[in-house]
């Protein structure tokens, strides 16, 4: 019992020494083995008076790149050829793990705003939180574009994306990108290579979808709060999904053309054609925009076709509100 004392003892006392470190205390911590944990240096930003403009920090000397920063493999880091083109392809070799490396990276980075399935659907979509809906990863347009065109827009960000180059590592990204695809490929297979390799119920599942629709109908209608309609309320569903992210109301350009003086105006399209800015072509715009595409603008907006009727008609008022011409 005695000996079981001591080895308690023995055990605990040194504990006790080497614990508490960083604690506030008047004096230095006991700190046995020091490693090299204190050491004589500079901080950032700190003064050092060796140096003629006082900084510690110093620039890395001129012409010279740091081990592992060369980078020189445009078409690896960048996604470019040297024309700046965007590659065809992904550059690195596609197995079935990386791409699972790029589903699990997909799903951690992409899915809040696109959607688990890429269908833009993704949480950010549920409550009105304001943001601007990412689109559908599957319009053709998307789906036509290069391997290198994804990668860019993970790396760079686009329009109203931010930047993924700081969070994701750039073999990660091309793994996302190779995920990209697979998920393309599997909202677009045709139905004959369905029927012929897959042993599912093509007539069931064209049913279930339809139902499911007809569901989202409903709820919306239910959600859409008494289906007044006034310029009050469009201005609120205007911010509330964040139009005027792209939309000013002041005549400047973003993204998207200006609301102001829009209605009951000319438009000139992107086809060539000129259409009246009327009522309809509001209507369009909103719920269907890849339909007619403003003059020199980006084909960049989504649809807003989950938006019930009343409120489509109340953004219509507002903006309608913003022009000379409105009656
Ligand atoms: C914070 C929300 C958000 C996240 C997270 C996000 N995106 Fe986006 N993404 C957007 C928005 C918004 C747009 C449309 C931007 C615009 O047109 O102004 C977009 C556009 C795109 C486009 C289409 C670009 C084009 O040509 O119109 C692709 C491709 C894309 N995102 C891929 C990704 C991938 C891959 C990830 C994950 C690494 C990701 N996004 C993460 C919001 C997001
Ligand atoms: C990601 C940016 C973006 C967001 C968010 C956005 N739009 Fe757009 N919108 C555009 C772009 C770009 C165009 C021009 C290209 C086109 O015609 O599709 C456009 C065109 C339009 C037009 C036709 C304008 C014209 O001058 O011909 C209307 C109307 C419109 N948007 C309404 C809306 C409404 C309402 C919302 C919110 C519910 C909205 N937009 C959200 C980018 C956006």
């Amino acid at each position: 019992m005695k000996a079981f004392k001591y080895l308690l003892f023995a055990t605990i006392f040194p504990l006790v020494l080497i614990s508490c470190r960083g604690e506030k205390f008047e004096n230095q911590p006991v700190h046995p083995n020091m490693n090299m944990d204190q050491q004589n240096r500079f901080e950032q930003q700190e003064e050092n008076k060796f140096f003629a403009d006082n900084r510690a920090m110093r620039h890395p000397v001129e012409g010279t790149i740091a081990r592992g920063k060369l980078k020189q493999d445009k078409q690896y880091y960048q996604g470019i050829n040297k024309d700046s083109s965007f590659v065809e392809e992904i550059q690195v070799d596609v197995t079935k793990s990386f791409i699972y490396r790029g589903k699990e990276r997909y799903e951690v980075f992409c899915t809040p705003c696109h959607g688990i399935s890429g269908d833009g659907n993704g949480i950010i979509m549920a409550n009105n939180y304001g943001f601007v809906p990412a689109p559908s990863l599957h319009i053709d347009r998307l789906r036509n574009q290069s391997d290198g065109y994804i990668y860019s827009v993970i790396t760079n960000g686009i329009r109203n994306m931010p930047a993924y180059n700081h969070q994701i590592s750039v073999k990660d990204r091309w793994a996302i990108v190779a995920y990209v695809r697979a998920l393309q490929r599997s909202q677009n297979v045709p139905e004959e290579e369905v029927r012929e390799n897959y042993d599912v119920d093509i007539a069931s599942i064209k049913e279930s979808h339809k139902q499911k629709l007809a569901k989202a109908e409903a709820k919306k209608e239910s959600k859409s709060g008494g289906g007044e309609v006034s310029i009050e309320r469009g201005k609120s569903i205007a911010s509330a999904n964040a139009c005027e992210s792209c939309h000013s109301t002041d005549g400047s350009r973003l993204v998207g053309p200006t609301w102001k003086n829009l209605y009951g105006n000319e438009r000139a399209l992107e086809n060539g054609e000129t259409v009246v800015a009327d009522e309809e072509y509001l209507r369009e715009s909103i719920v269907e925009p890849g339909a007619k595409i403003a003059k020199g603008f980006p084909p960049s907006m989504v649809p807003y076709d989950h938006l019930s009727d009343s409120k489509i008609n109340s953004l219509i008022a507002y903006i309608k509100s913003l022009s000379d011409n409105s009656e």
